[in-house]
């Protein structure tokens, strides 16, 4: 029989500490082993399987879209990508209606990076420790965890690191220097889902116009409906930034990034400013589109408010929970004991979670489409694997 797992450590390179498992298949908020065994994936492959794993309208939106046109660049016009780029802009916060496709979340943070240059003619780019932004020389150096932007030295830039939700220390920098651009992402996930006050984010936006800086959210994970109730979180401090970049969960599983960018910087940018072979492509915008409709048609922004309040509401007050962290799908549980012991059991009882920088924070990033006998089957999981 062929062994996977050998022939992955001895091909690929060793970047990655995988789950013990190979995964044939998936199906909603389930992925089936190649023995079979299913397994409740709270994590979505990374928070990118926003309507499931192989949601059928997405499934045919691409089989369609590839069996037509696979790939033609943006040297031409095309349908799909058309009807993709409308339905976003028509999705994005008001004034904030000119997007741009590319591939990934650190292609789309680094595009932002360099209009934010381009367009205030200066260098300096802020943002914040514990922020994580990507893994280009460019967007480690905007990343505020250590142990991933310092194995990259001298970074790539200027660049001032501020502690998240201190808009004083913000306000003190942007004294001292002349900032581009100011990155973050509104809830620092990866840091153990760290939220900041609605006076922060509307601070910025007061600092950034103040000094002639771009507004840069790095809503990669915060969009496209993971916190509940909207489809991004910018407007929730009623904020609208320069740019709002996205990738992960916007084609479903198909690599896709894309930038929002506001009415007034969308007026500087001109032929031959931006580029990318990829960006765009007739497939990846059948998914983008398709992921769209199913985020409409199944109502999943309601969808997601009311499940992640019924799945809070249930963990407070459990034994060995301290707190419940961030919004919607983007969900911290701190534990009194350490989170990786706890992802641990849970895995033995086949229900897959993440964790964070933060040693007692479980990271849950489920399908947007997850269903109230899930959540109660993980409830009833973890209420015995903290009992032991
Ligand atoms: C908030 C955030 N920004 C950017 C990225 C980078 O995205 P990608 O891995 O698609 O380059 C990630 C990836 O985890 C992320 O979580």
């Amino acid at each position: 029989m062929y062994d996977i797992v050998a022939q992955e450590e001895r091909y690929q390179l060793k970047t990655y500490k995988k789950f013990p498992f190979a995964i044939a298949k998936g199906e909603g908020s389930w992925v089936i082993t190649t023995e079979g065994e299913r397994y409740l994936d709270l994590y979505g492959g990374h928070a990118v399987v926003s309507t499931g794993h192989c949601h059928p309208h997405v499934v045919k939106a691409i089989q369609d879209q590839a069996a037509t046109l696979l790939f033609y660049s943006n040297l031409v016009y095309h349908e799909t990508r058309a009807k993709a780029a409308e339905m976003l802009a028509k999705a994005a916060p008001e004034g904030m209606d000119h997007v741009f496709f590319i591939n990934s979340g650190a292609e789309a943070n680094d595009n932002a990076l360099k209009i934010a240059r381009q367009l205030t003619k200066k260098s300096m780019i802020l943002s914040f420790e514990g922020g994580f932004h990507g893994r280009t020389i460019a967007t480690l150096s905007a990343t505020g965890v250590p142990k991933y932007r310092d194995a990259i030295v001298p970074r790539m830039m200027e660049h001032l690191f501020a502690p998240f939700g201190d808009i004083e220390a913000v306000a003190a920098l942007f004294a001292k220097h002349p900032i581009a651009g100011v990155m973050l992402e509104p809830i620092q996930s990866m840091a153990g889902v760290r939220m900041a006050e609605p006076s922060f984010y509307q601070g910025l936006r007061a600092l950034c116009d103040q000094h002639d800086a771009l507004l840069i959210y790095d809503e990669v994970q915060t969009g496209f409906g993971r916190t509940g109730g909207q489809m991004f979180f910018a407007p929730r401090a009623g904020v609208v930034p320069d740019l709002i970049t996205l990738a992960k969960s916007i084609g479903s599983g198909v690599p896709m990034g894309a930038l929002l960018v506001r009415d007034r910087c969308a007026a500087q940018i001109h032929y031959g400013d931006l580029g990318t072979t990829f960006g765009g492509g007739p497939l990846a915008s059948a998914a983008l589109k398709a992921t769209l409709e199913v985020i409409e048609q199944e109502n999943l922004l309601d969808h997601v408010a009311r499940e992640s309040a019924y799945l809070t509401e249930q963990l407070i007050g459990m034994d060995g929970v301290e707190k419940v962290l961030g919004l919607g799908f983007l969900m911290g549980v701190r534990f009194t004991k350490p989170a990786a012991q706890i992802q641990k059991q849970l895995l033995e009882h086949k229900i897959i979670t993440g964790l964070s920088e933060d040693p007692h924070v479980m990271r849950l990033l489920p399908p947007l489409v997850l269903k109230r006998e899930e959540i109660d089957l993980f409830l009833s999981v973890l209420i015995r694997c903290l009992s032991v």
